[in-house]
């Protein structure tokens, strides 16, 4: 079979909902996929962010191997050693004093029970969001995400009161800011928006505001976290730190896995029911996150992120490329023609990148462990692609 004949199988089955690209992966190591027809191309895009150890790296798949062989599932209804330890190690991983952790299956799900738990825990009913964030496609994840009403929300209505603020404008948000908003939820890296990294000083006014009017603050830290900013979160970055932080796609480094971290104070307020999930917190995934944190703290990715971040920034501008947004390992080249033309003519050179909600900005998501060898691929590729 090849890429074109498996293409055509999936849709005949599937709903008719992506826009697939033209190659089947079939296999992958470190930052390269192999396809179906025998090429080997540099994966700058990682699945949507998801990719962020690359592939085959040996400790996450022994980690997954070995607790599959152990025991492959059991819910929450039951402690597990594996699941303490992840719940430990992420805390220790996010800012302090958020040293709670709720274990979800995804990034929506995610945003959905830190919504919940803002609501829950305020009693009020508005939430104030950001211009150009996305928040993922479930009913109260798409209500906080800029422009889903006007297209794809899909539900009849929405289920509470949002209102959204430009990015970056301090006296909007401080406007918008009352003392019935139960959360302000902020992408602090827009990344579906084409990496957009939001300035410290709104996302410091967005803390001064919420501590004024008792509103709690989430981060989505969905495709920015787990170190893909060159710090744990872009909270520590910053030196913001939220009420509630979401994160997942990286975080089990390719098992679907997503967490809500808070603090004591919204835990604290919780009864047994007040949140629930069958999957989240399963013992692979739990596997899998350990190996995830251990591999970014044993081999210096942080420090990698940004050293990898500053070539891409100093040598890419070429070609194509007229700038370079974004932050650590979320970087979004702006460029002259449609940046959809520049992924297809890098795809041609053997390399996937992904586009972005900004039709002249391709977005990299490659892994954590990118090298210089990579980037000096890209930045020539680029070269030859030209203007
Ligand atoms: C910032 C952000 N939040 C939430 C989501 C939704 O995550 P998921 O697709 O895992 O539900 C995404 C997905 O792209 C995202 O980028």
């Amino acid at each position: 079979m090849n890429a074109t004949s498996s293409h055509q199988d999936e849709s005949a089955w599937s709903l008719p909902v992506y826009g697939q690209l033209p190659f089947e992966p079939v296999g992958g190591e470190g930052a390269y996929l192999e396809t179906r027809d025998g090429r080997r191309l540099l994966d700058l895009y990682g699945g949507h962010a998801v990719a962020c150890l690359g592939y085959g790296h040996p400790g996450l798949s022994r980690a997954i191997r070995e607790q599959t062989d152990q025991l492959i599932f059991q819910s929450n209804i039951v402690p597990m050693a594996v699941r303490a330890e992840a719940c430990r190690m992420l805390a220790d991983f996010a800012p302090a004093k958020l040293d709670r952790v709720f274990l979800v299956n995804s990034g929506a799900e995610a945003n959905e029970n830190a919504l919940r738990l803002a609501f829950r825990s305020t009693g009020r009913s508005r939430v104030v969001a950001v211009e150009g964030a996305f928040h993922g496609r479930t009913g109260a994840a798409a209500a906080v995400t800029w422009g889903a009403s006007g297209s794809w929300y899909g539900y009849p209505r929405l289920p509470f009161d949002v209102s959204f603020v430009p990015r970056d404008d301090v006296p909007a948000l401080e406007a918008a800011m009352s003392d019935d908003v139960a959360a302000m939820i902020v992408e602090p890296v827009q990344g579906v928006a084409g990496a957009i990294d939001l300035s410290s000083e709104f996302l410091r006014a967005a803390r001064s505001a919420c501590d004024r009017t008792g509103t709690l603050l989430i981060f989505d830290e969905v495709q920015c976290g787990m170190g893909r900013s060159g710090h744990p979160f872009v909270a520590q970055a910053v030196k913001v730190s939220p009420d509630i932080l979401t994160t997942a796609k990286g975080l089990a480094g390719g098992f679907p896995a997503g967490a809500v971290i808070t603090g004591s104070t919204i835990a604290d307020g919780l009864q047994v029911g007040d949140l629930g999930t069958t999957f989240g917190g399963g013992p692979v995934a739990c596997a899998a996150i350990l190996a995830v944190i251990r591999a970014i703290r044993s081999e210096g990715l942080l420090e990698n992120v940004q050293t990898i971040s500053k070539l891409i920034r100093a040598t890419c501008v070429q070609g194509p490329v007229t700038g370079v947004r974004g932050r650590g390992l979320l970087l979004g080249l702006s460029t002259r023609p449609p940046a959809k033309t520049v992924r297809d003519a890098l795809l041609e050179h053997g390399i996937l990148s992904g586009t972005s909600g900004d039709p002249h900005v391709l977005r990299l998501l490659p892994p954590l462990t990118l090298k210089s060898i990579h980037v000096e691929s890209l930045a020539s590729a680029l070269g030859d692609i030209g203007e």
